[in-house]
């Protein structure tokens, strides 16, 4: 019997209604819209209102994919929640997905690579397919970044870039031999571990208690990031990773129909197209109206592709991330 090939069978996508533009920002906090625009390439993004969490999010997400792939939530068989934010400490948003959509008492598993998670988790599910394990996997990437960002002018790095939203696809096996995921591979380094990180509340050696007045206080519980020091390893790391996958399969940047990279910075997208040389007609970007959403762009950004007729079927498309940790990879697939 022949490996089975995995295929993204359905994409689902859930954006709280808020929009948070530049200038709601600059009302806040010492920024402005030209800065933003200029730096980052983020024009608006949206941010949860009191109602809604990660998982409420990856809930909605979920369904809009099963929907999509034509799928009852009945079958699906494995759950991988990619999320640096989740809504609790422990359980994972995983656990509380398959609760909500009354799935049976399937594996839930919450993975921790942040940018590169939605990635992390294709792979795992291309794996447990081709494998046989199992046959309709839930991806989902969501974040809620709006509660835990420093909205005053001493976070104001940080905090412009952020966005929330999840987004889902429902992996299976394959029913045409042409489509589906081609070759994944995914890399980390933790050399630089803490220059883009949350690094309290948390258990780390050294500490009396997870959490102490003094952390709120002095600003320690929001995400420090070294900027430049990110900017520098992404646009060097995504473009190995791409040419990575694209020899493995005796392709070159020329048959890539539409690159879906990571939406962190519009700038280190250009910069990436640039050195590998693909013309920005073939690379989608959405991070204008969403901000930096992490393990929830990759899904956000091939949905809207796929939506405005830029991925169609036969394409060959390329998903690139790279994110906290650090952390990185990319995806190949026929659509
Ligand atoms: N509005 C206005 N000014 C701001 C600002 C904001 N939101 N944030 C920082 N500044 C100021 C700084 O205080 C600094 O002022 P100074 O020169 O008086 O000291 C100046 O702008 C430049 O700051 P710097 O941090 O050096 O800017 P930068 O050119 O490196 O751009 C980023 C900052 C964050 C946009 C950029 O480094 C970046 O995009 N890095 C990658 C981030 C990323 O992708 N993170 C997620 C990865 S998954």
């Amino acid at each position: 019997m022949s490996t089975p090939r995995a295929r993204i069978l359905g994409l689902g996508t859930f954006v709280p209604a808020r929009t948070v533009t530049n200038h709601d920002l600059a009302e806040v906090m010492e920024t402005s819209h030209d800065w933003i625009v200029e730096r980052s390439g983020i024009e608006e993004r949206h941010w949860v209102d009191a109602e809604e969490g990660n998982y409420t999010m990856g809930v909605k997400a979920a369904r809009a994919a099963l929907a999509d792939a034509g799928v009852d939530a009945s079958e699906i068989d494995c759950i991988v929640y990619a999320t640096l934010s989740p809504d609790y400490f422990f359980p994972g948003c995983g656990v509380l997905v398959q609760r909500e959509l009354g799935i049976g008492h399937v594996p839930a598993f919450d993975i921790r690579q942040q940018c590169s998670g939605f990635i992390y988790g294709l792979q795992m599910a291309d794996v447990f397919i081709r494998a046989g394990q199992y046959r309709k996997i839930l991806v989902i990437g969501g974040e809620v970044h709006s509660r835990g960002l420093d909205k005053t002018t001493r976070g104001r790095t940080v905090s412009v870039l952020f966005g929330d939203a999840a987004g889902a696809a429902v992996v299976g096996v394959s029913d045409d031999p042409e489509a589906g995921i081609l070759i994944t591979r995914v890399h980390s380094d933790g050399s630089d571990a803490e220059c883009l990180a949350m690094q309290y509340p948390g258990m780390a050696a050294g500490r009396d208690s997870y959490v102490t007045h003094d952390d709120v206080e002095s600003g320690r519980i929001f995400p420090n990031m070294e900027g430049q020091k990110v900017f520098k390893n992404a646009v060097k790391r995504m473009p190995e990773v791409i040419q990575e996958v694209l020899d493995a399969q005796g392709l070159t940047v020329a048959d890539i129909d539409m690159l879906i990279p990571h939406q962190a910075n519009l700038r280190i997208n250009e910069m990436v197209a640039k050195q590998i040389g693909i013309d920005a007609s073939r690379v989608h970007n959405n991070i204008q109206k969403y901000g930096n959403t992490t393990a929830a762009t990759i899904p956000l950004c091939l949905s809207e592709a796929r939506a405005e007729g830029k991925v169609k079927k036969g394409d060959l498309v390329c998903l690139v991330a790279f994110g906290s940790g650090f952390t990185w990879g990319s995806v190949l697939m026929r659509w």
